[in-house]
């Protein structure tokens, strides 16, 4: 286990509120300790309580340091890809949930070799952009072999699997709704409960209805699942409410949400989980983060890595759409894709640099925060740190 200290860190977000007294808990002229994997100590550059001996010593060069993002919410288990789709959709035709069982066609027929690789890969390029933990979902399988398939294989790189039988009703059960729903909570979530620790729905028109939906996510809590959702992507409806209703950690898209809906969200611990990369590339509009906010609504960002609705696995792209766009000002798009990400995930050992935590850090090439909203596209990770050990 290497001993590290970073120095010389011209802006620490450490979102910790004891800091300062703010959500990013920022301070100047910083550095962190690092032992077994953890932050040992976090303060002045010039007040380090131990001599560098023994510590593999960096010097931030006056960067910026926040924690590592948190990306709540993915689908990157699948075959094939969906850019024609993505292409006859600039030229004008609309998202629609059906586009997911063309990915199912192609994931069904891929090997578990083919689709480690692809899932390995979409990895190294998250860590490339400075993403330390990942929420994997299934859902491109859709009937009990592939589901169980690809929930294993999410289980092999991240402790965050998500059971997403109910993404959408597949072709063999056409007009048969609830019997797939039979399915998915019978030997489907027998096969994959072992493999996950979320049980999700995809409640919204042409997937699943809101009696559907409370099946499903009363199934999987019942088995210990902690139940999370997709909803209202495509148009407002009751999924919100039941999910709230449900205690869902969060409820991810949000693009169309009644008063009542914010109304609940605020009132509760849930998370919403903003997903810019879907707005951008389904052209849909974006959601008032900043009413949003404002209204006492915890939000989180994260990608939602998929063929269909948004191919990004950039974090830094969403939170620099989520600022131009959204109304969020750039402490609170990096606070959302960090400390909100694990919110989202119900865990406080990560998206926090303070003593105890775990040392999931990105190094920026920049001098703040801000930059990762000024400088779009642009690559800005230094390096990357994950369980303590740099990784980038
Ligand atoms: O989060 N909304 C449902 N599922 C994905 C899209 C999946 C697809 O189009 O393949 C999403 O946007
Ligand atoms: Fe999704």
């Amino acid at each position: 286990m290497t001993r590290t200290l970073i120095t010389n860190i011209g802006e620490l977000t450490t979102n910790d509120p004891a800091v300062d007294g703010t959500a990013t808990g920022t301070m100047r002229d910083a550095a962190v300790l690092i032992d077994h994997g953890r932050i040992e100590w976090v303060g002045a550059a010039d007040a380090v309580p131990t001599t560098p001996e023994g510590y593999l010593e960096v010097d931030a060069r006056g960067r910026a340091l926040i924690p590592g993002f948190v990306d709540s919410h993915s689908h990157i288990v699948f075959g094939g890809d969906r850019a024609a789709e993505f292409e006859a959709r600039m030229a004008g035709q609309k998202y629609a949930a059906g586009g997911i069982r063309s990915t199912v066609a192609a994931t069904r027929a891929a090997s578990d070799d083919d689709l480690r690789t692809r899932l390995r890969g979409f990895l190294d390029e998250m860590l490339a952009q400075g993403t330390t933990t990942i929420e994997i979902k299934s859902g491109y399988g859709l009937d009990v072999e592939t589901e169980a398939r690809l929930v294993r294989l999410a289980a092999e790189v991240t402790d965050e699997v998500t059971f997403l039988g109910a993404h959408v009703v597949p072709a063999e059960y056409a007009d048969r709704g609830d019997e797939y729903v039979d399915l998915v909570i019978g030997d489907m979530l027998d096969a994959c409960a072992p493999h996950s620790k979320w049980i999700d729905v995809f409640c919204e028109t042409g997937a699943f209805t809101v009696p559907q939906s409370r099946r499903v996510l009363e199934a999987g809590i019942a088995r210990g699942l902690q139940p999370r959702a997709h909803a209202s992507q495509l148009g407002t409806g009751e999924g919100v409410q039941l999910a709230v209703e449900l205690g869902a950690a969060s409820i991810d898209h949000g693009t169309y949400l009644a008063e009542a809906d914010v109304a609940a969200l605020a009132a509760s611990e849930t998370v919403l989980t903003l997903l810019p990369g879907v707005e951008f590339s389904t052209r849909q509009p974006y959601p008032d983060a900043r009413a949003l906010i404002d209204a006492g609504v915890t939000v989180a960002l994260a990608c939602d890595t998929n063929p269909g609705s948004s191919f990004t696995s950039s974090m830094p792209f969403c939170i620099a759409v989520a600022v131009r766009d959204m109304g969020m000002t750039t402490a609170e798009a990096v606070w959302a894709a960090t400390a909100g990400g694990a919110q989202a995930l119900r865990r406080d050992d990560i998206g926090v640099i303070a003593v105890g935590k775990r040392a999931d850090l990105v190094l920026l090439d920049a001098p703040t925060r801000v930059h990762l909203a000024y400088r779009p596209g642009v690559p800005l990770i230094a390096h990357v740190w994950k369980d303590g050990e740099r990784i980038r």
